[in-house]
């Protein structure tokens, strides 16, 4: 199965394509796998190489595709069980109705539906098809008993259809797909685990149009709240303004200011086991913004500010604080600084990094601090980073939580 699939090989996706519009989009999957590293191995149907040529797939995965059982280019005939074997995992995309349907009845009349009732790996299905055709209620039972054998339903999403009409039964994006695919493949060593993140920047407001802020981009706490969700935990993330868009699966809370973000965080937090605070939360604000625009008076304009609250520290001096993981962006005496802040705030896990590699970068260079000591995590890009932090904080939370 994908957990325990060999590191040193690439992974394996079959993708089977079936008969559907959608069918386009399953091109750029393709090359997002590839360009991915993965092998990729296209498998059509019959009604599927209606709409894209399977010289397209071809082209784009480097490898024949297949759409016969037949094929005698497989020396032993037995392309339904050689193909499947060599998968870590299948997804179909689009899955049409008539596949769904063939699938939940465990048919095996041509090389794909054979092939997935022969499989030993996980078995994922993205479906598309008109609303009216996802909405009917044989459908709908297929899918039930497709979930109930413990296939994983991707979507579909709401929206325009090829058809004009408007509704459920988009297929999910090429991008989604290809991020749910890989956190098929992450280790689950967060399963069943409840965490928090905090990211992006802070506004605290000063009138109506204006604040203070700072350039961080939300990048490395997105990616946390990702690879977290990739590991099998829920995962709740509290964001100031980012243009980012939320990774899918997981809940989003915004906010603007640290009080908003102290806030929220307080309301998440008796639902938490592990909270990842990498917010860069403002340390103050202005004590009274104006309702309206400030205008210029023609001399300096005095601004007084309040302290705000550390919300980490706050969370971290809980009766019965959740595991807490902080992150420090410091200039110089980067490791001093940083342990010294892991100590004050009681934090069992402490992220350093330079302030100039951190801000806004795609990737990075962190130190992890705890009780054990200190290691590097050498520069990579931030999902990277995110997975490996997500690793060795499950280690750490586990051995925190031992029974
Ligand atoms: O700003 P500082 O270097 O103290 O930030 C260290 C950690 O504390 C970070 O994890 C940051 O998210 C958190 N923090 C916070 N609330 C603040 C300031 C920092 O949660 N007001």
């Amino acid at each position: 199965m994908a957990e325990a699939a060999n590191p040193s090989r690439p992974q394996r996706v079959l993708l089977g394509v079936t008969g559907g519009v959608a069918a386009y989009k399953c091109a750029e999957l393709t090359r997002l796998l590839v360009k991915n590293g993965y092998d990729v191995q296209v498998v059509m149907t019959e009604a599927a190489t209606r709409f894209v040529a399977p010289a397209t797939f071809q082209a784009l995965s480097g490898r024949p595709v297949f759409t016969d059982l037949w094929d005698s280019r497989v020396d032993n005939h037995m392309a339904h069980i050689d193909l499947g074997r060599g998968a870590d995992l299948i997804l179909v995309a689009p899955a049409s109705a008539d596949f769904l349907f063939k699938l939940a009845h465990g048919a095996a009349d041509d090389l794909l539906s054979t092939l997935c009732t022969a499989r030993d790996c996980p078995l994922l299905v993205a479906p598309a098809m008109n609303r009216q055709m996802w909405d009917n209620p044989p459908n709908q039972r297929n899918v039930n008993l497709l979930r109930q054998d413990g296939i994983a339903i991707l979507g579909p999403d709401a929206g325009e259809q090829a058809c004009g009409e408007t509704g459920f039964g988009r297929m999910l994006e090429p991008e989604v797909l290809f991020e749910l695919i890989e956190a098929t493949f992450q280790p689950k060593v967060l399963r069943g685990v409840r965490v928090l993140v905090t990211a992006g920047p802070t506004f605290e407001r000063i009138d109506a149009v204006r604040g203070i802020t700072n350039p961080s981009s939300g990048k490395m706490g997105y990616a946390l709240a990702k690879a977290a969700m990739e590991a099998g935990a829920s995962v709740t993330l509290v964001s100031g303004p980012t243009a980012l868009a939320a990774p899918f699966g997981v809940k989003r809370i915004d906010v603007e200011g640290a009080r908003q973000m102290l806030a929220a965080v307080t309301s998440e937090v008796s639902k938490t086991d592990v909270f990842i605070s990498v917010a860069a939360v403002a340390d103050y604000h202005p004590v009274s913004p104006s309702e309206q625009k400030l205008k210029k008076t023609g001399s300096n304009l005095v601004l007084e500010f309040a302290q705000n609250p550390d919300i980490l520290a706050t969370v971290a001096g809980l009766a019965e604080p959740p595991f807490c993981v902080g992150f420090a962006a410091e200039s110089e005496n980067l490791l001093e600084y940083a342990e010294q802040k892991r100590r004050r705030k009681k934090l069992p896990l402490l992220v350093a990094n330079q302030v100039q590699d951190a801000i806004g970068a795609d990737d990075n260079e962190v130190h992890l601090l705890d009780d054990h000591g200190q290691h590097l995590l050498p520069r990579a890009p931030k999902q990277a980073i995110a997975r490996a932090i997500i690793s060795h904080t499950a280690k750490l939370y586990r051995e925190y939580h031992k029974p």
